[in-house]
């Protein structure tokens, strides 16, 4: 069974991580897909989250990372995938998640969202928070991988000089 696993990685948490793991011991295989048309506005760019996350994700055989534009299930369609799979880190999620599931089975309805509780060592934590407590000089490390915080260090290094 192959799944995937969408988002936007901007950058990968502790709490994405957890549930990669996870997933991996669920699925055959598990494909970590990073949205590329994202309007967000991101820190770091697609190359780079793809980067931030091959390094860490490099340990487990059957994960991989992709990226992808355009509509999920056609995504998932493409790589042969039948599972969508998400975390649901409190209930606040959980009605975006309900919204993007439904759609997601009307568009594809061949395609089944598996939803994971999120690490409750994790649940209060996401990549915007993250940026937001590391640019104002709060600590997170155990809250991000190392690799990530390094990479979040120079990039705000890199802004800061911007500036000045
Ligand atoms: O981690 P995020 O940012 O909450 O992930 C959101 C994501 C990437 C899963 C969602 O925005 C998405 O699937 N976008 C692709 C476009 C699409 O298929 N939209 C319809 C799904 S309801």
């Amino acid at each position: 069974m192959i799944a995937i696993y969408p988002g936007s990685f901007d950058p990968i948490t502790n709490g994405h991580l957890d549930l990669i793991q996870r997933g991996s011991r669920m699925f055959d295989r598990l494909i970590v897909s990073i949205l590329r048309n994202d309007a967000k506005e991101p820190l770091f760019s697609v190359e780079e989250r793809t980067e931030m996350l091959r390094e860490v994700l490099h340990v487990y055989p059957n994960v991989e990372v992709d990226s992808f534009d355009g509509l999920l299930v056609d995504h998932a369609a493409a790589r042969s995938a039948t599972v969508l799979l998400r975390g649901i880190r409190a209930i606040s999620d959980y009605e975006y998640e309900l919204q993007m599931a439904l759609m997601n089975r009307r568009l594809g309805p061949q395609i089944e969202t598996v939803f994971m509780m999120a690490h409750e060592a994790y649940s209060f934590i996401s990549s915007r928070l993250i940026k937001e407590v590391f640019s104002l000089g709060g600590n997170i490390t155990g809250l991000v991988p190392p690799s990530v915080e390094s990479r979040l260090q120079a990039r705000l290094q890199s802004k800061l000089k911007g500036v000045s």
